[in-house]
């Protein structure tokens, strides 16, 4: 029996369903596996702040930091909107990441094909679209100084912020693109705004001197403007898209729609070394929350990322992604996944229990 340690936090909206989802699909894909996972379910994000004023407690973050992998739901809710930005869950997302050092965020685009008929665009433009978005998740425009707000005689007040990269913190998360690029397609798209910014002139700079050692992949490089046009166009033309952090967060939310819904895309953040987080790239849904409404496939895939580079459990993770791949042949669809109203629309609960059934016949 293989032990490992999970940190789960299950977070605020949707979070707290999906995660009782996801997690008894872990438990049973593991079970058969021989593998046990140790849940510390922590607080963190909303809950957090309603509990301790703090989005992430010391102890939740100590807890993150001593585990083999971190699995998160999702954050936020609107009611929070008005107190300060320290204060603010998003804000304990983004102390966690930078904590663990998790500067490389992996978010895998794969169009499900029983899913082909449920995008809003059309199913010639988004058959085979198999792409992953590496985005920088440390630096930019997210963690630069200086930031703030600023009272000015002449002006009234005003509000800035810094996007600013290093070579360094370019050149690794570059690393990871290209290594990733390799072991794919060997496509990569590198995507700035090296037209008007320095920072991504800088950017596309340090890409290209790291793709010198990598010869056999194919390195291109789009404005972000015509990235988001391309992406909606001819998705297709893209295997690695590699993007800093605020382009990488709108790109990597108009890419999930190319899978029928941002409720199927899975994402892993990872560093150097110590636990990756492992999350859906969707918010916590408040409208939606205690409904029965939301779908976990986003969270379910996480947890088979977890399970593939996290634990290096492969064949756990093959099992678990197959079965919702089966789930979602058979026609079984969440609220989100259609507008038509099937017999076979179900709720949060009903698709796990429909995807734990397909488990057993694995
Ligand atoms: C994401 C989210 C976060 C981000 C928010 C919740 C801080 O949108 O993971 O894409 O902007 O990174
Ligand atoms: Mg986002």
């Amino acid at each position: 029996m293989t032990n490992y340690n999970i940190t789960l936090l299950p977070g605020d909206g949707i979070g707290p369903e999906i995660t009782e989802v996801t997690k008894s699909l872990l438990n049973a894909v593991c079970k058969r596996k021989n593998i046990n996972l140790n849940f510390q379910e922590m607080a963190f994000g909303g809950n957090a702040i309603e509990k301790e004023n703090n989005p992430l407690p010391i102890e939740t973050l100590e807890q993150c930091k001593k585990s083999d992998a971190v699995l998160m739901a999702a954050i936020g809710d609107p009611k929070y909107d008005g107190i300060a930005r320290e204060l603010r869950p998003e804000t304990g997302l983004l102390r966690l990441r930078s904590e663990l050092k998790l500067f490389a965020n992996i978010r895998p685009v794969k169009v499900f094909n029983a899913l082909l008929d449920e995008s809003s665009l059309k199913k010639e433009i988004i058959k085979e679209v198999d792409l992953v978005v590496v985005r920088e998740l440390t630096g930019g425009i997210y963690f630069g100084e200086p930031k703030g707000r600023i009272q000015t005689k002449e002006f009234g007040e005003r509000a800035f912020n810094t996007m600013s990269y290093s070579t360094n913190e370019i050149n690794r998360i570059a690393k990871i693109a290209f290594e990733l690029a390799n072991e794919r397609k060997k496509k990569l798209c590198s995507v700035d705004k090296a037209n008007v910014l320095d920072v991504s002139q800088l950017w596309r700079e340090c890409v290209t001197s790291i793709g010198n050692n990598y010869q056999q992949v194919e390195l291109s490089h789009q404005y972000v403007d015509n990235a988001a046009m391309q992406l909606v166009r001819q998705p297709n033309q893209f295997d690695v898209i590699l993007t800093g952090n605020l382009f990488g967060d709108i790109l990597s939310d108009e890419a999930a729609m190319l899978t029928g819904s941002i409720g199927m895309l899975p994402s892993a953040s990872l560093g150097e070394d110590g636990p990756g987080l492992f999350e859906p790239v969707h918010g916590s849904a408040p409208d939606i929350a205690g409904k029965n409404l939301a779908n976990p496939i986003a969270m379910i895939l996480s947890a088979a990322m977890m399970l593939r580079i996290g634990l290096k459990e492969i064949e756990a993770a093959e099992s678990l992604e197959k079965a919702v791949s089966s789930v979602l042949l058979k026609g079984f669809r969440t609220n989100d996944l259609t507008s038509k109203n099937l017999d076979q629309k179900i709720g949060c609960l009903e698709m796990g229990q429909k995807i734990l059934d397909e488990l057993q016949e694995i």
